[in-house]
């Protein structure tokens, strides 16, 4: 059958689909992200778009897309190419793109390529990034880099030295690094003969020692100074963040971050793994997503930095969560979400960038982070690295990580104990009507007057508000509640004498921003279901953390920091998280943002072999705690569903 073009609006970008192609897919093939946070289930709604012409059919009839039909959209997911020609329109509340998402100087992707023009991250989250890990990205450990250069002047071969090449190159390296165990990959030895002879036996050996294993990276002619230069990636289920690393200066350079491209087979871990094990081609799709998003991001460095090639980066690490990491090594992983919850691999081999497709020097090796479990991830163990938790001398500490899951560390020093709560993406707006996450035009502040009930807000970027993003609806939540718009369960007092008090499509709501204020031309309410979902979110943390406690017999008191990681930063107000029970009730002093520290500590562990030899050992010294095992998590889970809590004495400061 002959293919039919797709034009996407406003962009004006074309593709040719198949017909039965549905549109969520075409947007994808287009490089088009729109956004799909339950994979194309079509039960999010947060898909719509608009046909301007051309003929379509629905896949099936659902009341959700008859709801969003009669407002003039259709549910691109469940839409279907047939045989016209369309033109879709993307509506700003349904897409990803750049328009969206950077400010008016916005430098980042600006005008690099199409394919760079997805960028989720706002240019000042990405200054502040970069700022803050210029300050120490060693963080203590020495500078010792993964990759490092050594150069050799070998015996010139004659009729009295007949040894082979391999051995003349081995020999003189482990006289030079006193090392015995040194691994030549098949491919240098292909080319070596070549190599010594260029230029007299004298070669520069770029390797990896980790442990007393040194594994060569290349071998090269001559005593040049080749640059050295490596790339640490945050793979995170939302964003993607890569820093580029000057190896000998023990710097950062530069860094780029974008939204994960797997985001269109749904907004967390689970849909993506239902996305990998049961379409066809599933794992392959997902796992090229991955590779594109981080390759797109070395380009857009490569490209800010032009004096550095594409060959000149040696050496990759990678964190993220377990799902993550399997799904960037192309690792199936379809038994992370059946019980009893096992991973394939905690533990990752160490690869070469051309086995992945990643566009660094097709020999870089490419470290990652080991997970832990299931749901506890690289990304947390290069976390607990960076906050020294796992030192000898540590103190009782807390680290929380709340992104699209829970995660968190209690200990100090040997004993470390971790968990996941399931605490769903709702604070990353997912699963919220008017949910975004943290980008140009989020509402990330909020006031609400106790007597008139005006609402006052600040939006990322001053732009206008299309949405709230996760800082913002733990604001939003404390207000509704301290000027007693809900109660303590979360229910909506409707009698309240405000025209912001109405019925909305799905039951009682409050306006936040009114249609004029806005920049997607709707109010901007929050409802009840979406109160429900946040309740749910933080109880999960809250509960997480008392179980912690529990399990270790511990009470709050004895913590002495609790760090405050992801995608948060340094945006969550900490007054409210804990009125609204998200947080425990202590001294707000003890509280520390340290920001994104699964990038942090990849960075670490490429510019230190001791960093990264101790994030080996932190992996296997970190005791997972499984809360689907007995009731004391569900317990404490349903105990955290009010505000800030069923037992109030835990919450002595909250009024
Ligand atoms: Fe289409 Fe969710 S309804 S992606």
């Amino acid at each position: 059958m002959n293919n039919r073009l797709v034009t996407f609006l406003p962009a004006g970008v074309k593709v040719e689909v198949e017909p039965g192609t549905d549109l969520l897919t075409a947007a994808g093939k287009a490089n088009i992200e729109i956004k799909a946070p339950c994979g194309g289930d079509g039960t999010c709604g947060k898909c719509a778009v608009r046909i301007k012409s051309g003929n379509v059919k629905a896949r099936r009839d659902s009341h959700l897309a008859t709801r969003i039909a009669e407002k003039g959209f259709n549910l691109a997911c469940q839409t279907l190419v047939q045989d016209e020609d369309l033109v879709v329109e993307i509506p700003k509340t349904s897409s990803m793109s750049k328009h969206q998402v950077l400010g008016e100087n916005a430098s980042v992707g600006a005008g690099v390529s199409d394919a760079l023009s997805n960028y989720l991250l706002h240019v000042w989250q990405l200054k502040e990034l970069l700022l803050e890990q210029q300050k120490s990205p060693l963080n203590g450990y020495p500078l010792n880099p993964l990759c490092r250069r050594v150069r050799l002047t070998l015996p010139v071969a004659n009729l009295q030295d007949n040894r082979d090449d391999l051995n003349r190159l081995t020999m003189a390296l482990k006289k030079e690094i006193k090392c015995t165990d040194i691994h030549v990959p098949l491919s240098i030895i292909q080319k070596l003969g070549e190599i010594l002879r260029v230029d007299q036996f004298k070669v520069t050996v770029l390797l990896s020692e980790v442990s007393g294993k040194v594994e060569i990276i290349a071998v090269e002619p001559g005593h040049g100074h080749q640059p050295l230069y490596g790339i640490a990636v945050d793979i995170g289920t939302t964003t993607v963040v890569a820093y580029l690393l000057d190896l000998e200066k023990g710097r950062v350079i530069d860094t780029a971050g974008t939204h994960n491209r797997q985001a269109r087979f749904g907004d967390d871990v689970i849909s993506r793994i239902v996305y990998a094990v049961e379409e066809p081609d599933g794992l392959k799709t997902v796992h090229q997503s991955i590779i594109g998003t981080i390759n797109t991001l070395i380009m857009d460095l490569l490209v800010k930095q032009r004096h550095i090639k594409e060959t000149d980066i040696r050496v990759m690490m990678t964190a993220g969560n377990t799902t993550m990491a399997h799904l960037f090594l192309g690792i199936n992983p379809k038994f992370i979400r059946l019980e009893p919850y096992i991973p394939t691999a905690n533990f990752y081999p160490v690869v070469k960038a051309q086995e992945l497709g990643l566009r660094v020097n097709p020999d870089a090796l490419v470290f990652s982070y080991a997970s832990v479990a299931s749901y506890v991830g690289g990304d947390i163990v290069s976390g607990t690295l960076f906050t020294g938790m796992g030192n000898e001398d540590a103190p009782i500490s807390l680290l929380i990580d709340i992104g699209t899951n829970g995660e968190m560390v209690l200990g100090a020093g040997d004993w470390l104990v971790t968990c996941s709560c399931s605490a769903g993406p709702a604070f990353e707006g997912s699963g919220i009507l008017f949910g975004m996450r943290a980008m140009h035009g989020a509402i990330e502040r909020m006031q609400i007057d106790p007597q008139t009930y005006e609402v006052a807000y600040t939006t990322i970027n001053n732009g206008k508000a299309i949405g709230i993003c996760g800082s913002g609806l733990i604001d939003c939540l404390a207000k509704l509640k301290s000027t007693g718009i809900i109660d303590r369960a979360g229910k909506f007092q409707t009698s309240l004498p405000t025209e912001r008090m109405r019925i909305g499509e799905t039951g009682p709501e409050f306006v936040l921003v009114w249609r004029e204020d806005t920049d997607i031309n709707r109010d901007i309410v929050i409802c009840e279901a979406d109160v429900k979902n946040l309740l749910r979110a933080k109880g999960a943390v809250f509960a997480g953390i008392r179980t912690l406690l529990n399990v270790v017999g511990f009470e709050l008191e004895s913590i002495e920091n609790i760090y405050v990681a992801g995608g948060f930063g340094n945006y969550l107000n900490i007054p409210d998280a804990i009125a609204i029970g998200l947080l425990p009730d202590i001294p707000v002093e003890k509280y520390k943002y340290v920001g994104n520290t699964s990038a942090k500590g990849a960075c670490m562990a490429l510019l230190s072999q001791e960093a990264w030899q101790e994030a080996n050992n932190l992996a296997g010294k970190l005791t997972y705690i499984e809360l689907s095992v007995g009731n004391l998590f569900m317990d404490e889970f349903i105990s955290s569903l009010f505000i800030p809590h069923t037992d109030l004495t835990l919450f002595p400061n909250v009024g």
